[in-house]
């Protein structure tokens, strides 16, 4: 047996320029305090990388889940990454860091977090999504096809290892429970929730019988903190692959058709998810549209050996295409809905000032 922990956190702690991308300045000083968690012992290994305006931390060590030394280790490079983006007067220099002090656990503060323990098998490839300008809920429709869609993972229907299904824990983000439904027979209860991914998100599924993690995701409770809700942006999500789990090209499959996601510009519109290579994960267009890139890995040992960039790949173009195509579709709907989203999901309103104003001037119907 072979334990380790993966854990991606990340946060946006200043973007360049405006919410686009990063500063080069801000990966080198990530990598500086992870190499120096390497030499210490702490980490078994990392990688740096981004995704649009979010620096991502991805990490294996032995220390398991919600590990207070991994945790700080996150937060302390944060907090040196802000520090680089102040001095070179970066946008929104440590947006994610909601507490002036680590408080033991970085869920809540702003940034966030994806971890799974598992016993290392003697192969584990692993996908590691990243995605900027959207939220958690944005995994709900692509877990859904490679972990219950047959259309999709035809290894549900054809391989011995994956024919009793998967289990899903779902977690309302508003009411902060949680609840465990298993496919193939609870679908349609599933789809209820996983459908309304602006309330409902996946949080990990589990194989079945054997109850090994799957997939897990940064969805976590959303927090009211300073004013403002928090941990809805921007997510990860790792996926094992292979053997008992979907294949590789069964994980990616799903990014193959651009869904609709909440995010976009200012938090507040439906738009397509793109899927690109990590070198195209820099919106613009209106702030967008939102992107999504896959890193895979093999581990070893707990070595990360990779990644290989899974969307650079000309068989995503035609996704690609499609997704500026309805990109441009949904812009032309400019301050309407669906394009905008309902009120009350909107991450920037003038509604209570514009009630306010035109209050005596509402009258009865
Ligand atoms: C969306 C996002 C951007 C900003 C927009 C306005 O997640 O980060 O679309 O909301 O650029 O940013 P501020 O209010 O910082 O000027
Ligand atoms: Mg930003
Ligand atoms: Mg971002």
């Amino acid at each position: 047996m072979f334990v380790i922990t993966l854990s991606v956190i990340k946060a946006d702690i200043g973007g360049y320029v405006g919410h686009s991308s990063m500063h080069p300045d801000l990966e080198a000083k990530a990598t500086e305090c992870m190499a120096s968690a390497h030499k210490s012992g702490v980490l078994i290994d990392y990688h740096v990388t981004k995704c649009g305006d979010d620096l991502q931390l991805i990490m294996t060590h032995k220390l398991g889940e919600d590990n207070d030394r991994i945790h700080k280790l996150a937060w302390d490079t944060f907090v040196d990454c802000t520090n680089v983006a102040k001095s070179l007067k970066l946008y929104g220099a440590g947006q994610d860091l909601l507490s002036d002090s680590y408080s033991g656990n970085v869920k809540g503060m702003g940034p966030g977090v994806a971890e799974m323990e598992i016993d290392e098998r003697e192969s584990e490839p692993v996908m590691i999504y990243m995605a900027d300008k959207t939220s958690s809920g944005a995994w709900n429709l692509p877990l859904y096809k490679m972990f219950a869609d047959p259309f999709n993972t035809i290894g549900l229907v054809i391989s011995e290892k994956m024919h009793d299904g998967y289990a899903f824990e779902i977690h309302d983000v508003k009411e902060n429970k949680k609840i465990i439904l298993n496919a193939p027979e609870e679908i349609y209860d599933m789809l209820i929730f996983m459908g309304a991914p602006s309330r409902y998100a996946v949080k990990a599924v589990f194989h079945r019988p054997s109850n090994e993690i799957a997939a897990v995701s940064s969805t976590q409770k959303l927090s009211l903190i300073a004013g403002k809700y928090v941990g809805k942006d921007d997510p990860v999500c790792i996926v094992r692959c292979q053997g008992k789990f979907p294949a590789v090209g069964e994980v990616l499959e799903p990014f193959a058709f651009p869904q609709l996601v909440e995010g976009w510009m200012r938090g507040s519109h439906h738009g397509p998810l793109m899927p690109v290579a990590l070198h195209d994960a820099n919106p613009s267009r209106f702030d967008g549209p939102p992107r999504v890139i896959a890193a895979g890995f093999q581990l070893a040992d707990g070595k990360l050996v990779g990644p290989v960039d899974m969307f650079d790949d000309p068989s995503f173009d035609p996704a690609r295409d499609k997704a500026n195509v309805m990109g441009e579709y949904m812009r032309r709907h400019g301050p309407f809905e669906p394009h905008r989203l309902p009120l009350e999901e909107m991450e920037y309103t003038t509604m209570p000032q514009v009630m306010k104003k035109l209050a005596d001037r509402f009258g009865d119907l």
